[in-house]
């Protein structure tokens, strides 16, 4: 199996496994489809911060959202200017996070009353900084692949609640801020009719602030998984977004700057995640049937999605005996019986896939969004490295850690 123009097993001997790897053609193929969308495109950094991938995100004129100054840094140092950077939270982390803000002359967009305050009252303080503030607002529907990916509807904990929009302009005249943005994420993987409904309710929210100058649409484009399925067509999304454009320059007879924020439609497909086949396990149920299982070096502490959201990916064996098609559960290494690659609802799930053997590798795809940035060193596992393909070249765009980089902080 080949990414690009290298053998999946080239990538295996040179950097080992597991290894994060992206295509830079995919990447650019996804930029291409999403760029005509709307006037204004940021990149979701969230979903895959590499400084490589953002350079790239730079070259073509995407813009950025952060959601933590250490994002804002981080974009900071791949070459943005503030000005092309905005900060999506619903709190800041940090005490000290309104202050870097105004400083720096980031445009943010707080998604709670108790956010914008602190913004207001930091402006108060410093005497300085922009006057213009952005609100998320949470529409009381969201969308999403399941309940944690969803975040708009009264279950979700983030954005001003749309019934509660005369208390942040009350907040906005109390410290002479000017709500200049409104924006709204409701979830990822919406459809398009619920995209144009959220969008058609954002516009109609946005004509009650005078001074408006930009909206913000979010993500949550659609991303399909299923290798087998074809991607979902985001080309409708363009006429919506120029409709949003005009009822706005109708209503305020002034543009008002229209503006998405995807992350997972611009990574998701360029990443896939290799690691190899450790050994074969199986059980018997109370009915006799046999369970068989992979067990891979591949764990919820390199790809967090399966038994976080019970997502679904792509996984292909690459071995010179594969043997028959089988029903097979796929698990990692992590001693936890949640650590599945293949299940839902908390349950594993069988997947028909050529029977490996020890040794072999295993290709997961669609890992470019989420995957690498929700990592972590569960089981003092280093975090593992990320390299980049273009056509037959490959280069480290991380370097794996070692254990020093583990226990670095211990004291
Ligand atoms: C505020 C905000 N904007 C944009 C995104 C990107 O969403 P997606 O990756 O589904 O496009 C997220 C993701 O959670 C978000 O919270």
């Amino acid at each position: 199996m080949n990414i690009e123009k290298v053998d999946v097993r080239d990538i295996a001997k040179q950097f080992g496994t597991p290894v994060y790897v992206y295509s830079l053609r995919a990447l650019r193929e996804a930029i291409a489809e999403i760029m005509p969308l709307s006037p204004v495109v940021r990149f979701s950094m969230k979903s895959c911060s590499n400084a490589k991938i953002l350079k790239e995100m730079l070259n073509f004129g995407i813009k950025i959202d952060a959601v933590s100054i250490s994002e804002i840094q981080r974009a900071f140092k791949a070459g943005y200017p503030p000005k092309d950077i905005c900060l999506t939270s619903d709190v800041f982390f940090n005490a000290e996070d309104a202050e870097f803000c105004l400083k720096n002359q980031i445009f943010c967009s707080c998604g709670s009353l108790g956010m914008l305050e602190e913004y207001g009252e930091t402006f108060q303080r410093l005497g300085f900084g922009s006057d213009g503030v952005s609100i998320r607002i949470n529409p009381g529907k969201g969308s999403g692949h399941n309940n944690r990916t969803n975040v708009g509807g009264p279950a979700s904990s983030f954005g001003i609640w749309h019934e509660k929009l005369d208390e942040a302009l009350a907040i906005a005249r109390e410290f002479d801020l000017q709500l200049t943005g409104m924006h709204t994420h409701i979830g990822s993987g919406g459809d398009m009719e619920h995209l144009s409904r959220i969008t058609g309710k954002l516009v109609e929210f946005a004509k009650q602030f005078p001074e408006l100058r930009v909206v913000n649409f979010g993500g949550g484009l659609p991303y399909e998984y299923h290798s087998e399925k074809p991607q979902v067509d985001i080309g409708h999304y363009q006429p919506i977004l120029e409709e949003r454009a005009r009822e706005l320059e109708a209503h305020f007879g002034r543009p008002i700057t229209c503006e998405i924020e995807p992350g997972r439609r611009f990574v998701a497909g360029c990443g896939y995640l290799i690691g190899e086949v450790r050994s074969l396990n199986h059980t018997l149920d109370e009915k006799k049937k046999r369970l068989d299982y992979v067990l891979t070096n591949v764990g919820f502490c390199h790809l967090l999605r399966p038994m976080a959201y019970g997502a679904y990916h792509p996984i292909w064996f690459v071995g010179d005996e594969l043997g028959e098609e089988t029903d097979l559960i796929v698990a990692g290494p992590v001693c936890e019986s949640g650590d599945l690659l293949t299940q839902k609802n908390d349950e594993p799930v069988a997947r028909k896939l050529p029977l490996p053997q020890r040794g072999d590798l295993m290709v997961i795809g669609g890992t470019g969004a989420y995957g690498y940035v929700m990592s972590s060193n569960y089981n003092s596992q280093p975090l593992i490295p990320e390299v980049m393909v273009d056509g037959d070249q490959v280069v480290l765009i991380r370097r794996r850690q070692i254990l020093d980089d583990v226990i670095r902080e211990e004291v």
